[in-house]
């Protein structure tokens, strides 16, 4: 069974995706560490990719071998600290709107979740990487709250980082393929007045009421 839970940064997702994984047993992807990680190999410009040739962007995405999961390797060495720079946060945001590399990115998570039970969390996990997720839960809390909550994880200012969360969310929104928006059978759920172990609790009764 894969539960996708989506919906725009600082909405809750991996703080809820993770405790939800492990409060069920079942493996955790978190597919925005896949594109921060192509987003890091460009930035360290080996091979030299601009930002904007989709072509080079994909055959390099093609070519990484990513684990996005508690821990994100990248072709074997751990980048889970280094791809939460805020450098390559707004590279990722670009690089996330090629086609090829959306391409690459869905055909390695489609791979990870071929077998076994799965919480992932993104953008277009109910909409595009898998359409029939058992459960598709699309989380939102109010922009401000949602600032505060990944100034309060990140350090940093709330009021800069509303600034570079309202450009990311347009960028992410409007983008020709695979905007974010939420699946036509997936579940809002507003969490800016709970706390992560609430929303995990609701999640919960909703996997129970589904009767998986
Ligand atoms: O969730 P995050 O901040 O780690 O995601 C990094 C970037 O990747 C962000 O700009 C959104 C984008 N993304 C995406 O386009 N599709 C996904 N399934 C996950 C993330």
């Amino acid at each position: 069974m894969v539960i996708a839970i989506d919906g725009p940064a600082g909405a809750g997702k991996s703080t809820v995706a993770r405790a939800l994984a492990r409060r069920l047993g079942f493996s955790y992807l978190d597919s925005g560490a896949m594109y921060r990680c192509v987003a890091l190999a460009v930035l360290r410009g080996d091979p030299a990719v601009a930002l904007d040739d989709d072509q080079a962007l994909g055959r390099l995405a093609g070519g990484l071998v990513i684990e996005a999961g508690e821990r994100v390797l990248l072709g074997g060495e751990d980048v889970t600290e280094a791809i939460r720079a805020p450098e390559v946060s707004e590279a990722a945001s670009r690089v996330a709107a090629s086609p090829s590399v959306r391409e690459a990115m869905v055909a390695m998570q489609r791979a990870d979740m071929a077998d076994g039970n799965w919480v992932a969390e993104g953008r277009d996990i109910g909409t595009v990487v898998a359409p029939d997720a058992g459960l598709k839960v699309y989380l939102t809390a109010d922009a401000g709250e949602r600032a505060r909550r990944r100034a309060a994880e990140l350090g940093g200012d709330a009021g800069v980082v509303l600034a570079e969360q309202t450009l990311r969310d347009a960028r992410d929104t409007s983008r020709e393929h695979s905007p974010l928006r939420p699946a036509d059978d997936a579940v809002q759920l507003d969490t800016t007045e709970l706390d992560a172990e609430q929303v995990v609790d609701r999640i919960v009764g909703m996997v129970d009421s589904r009767g998986s």
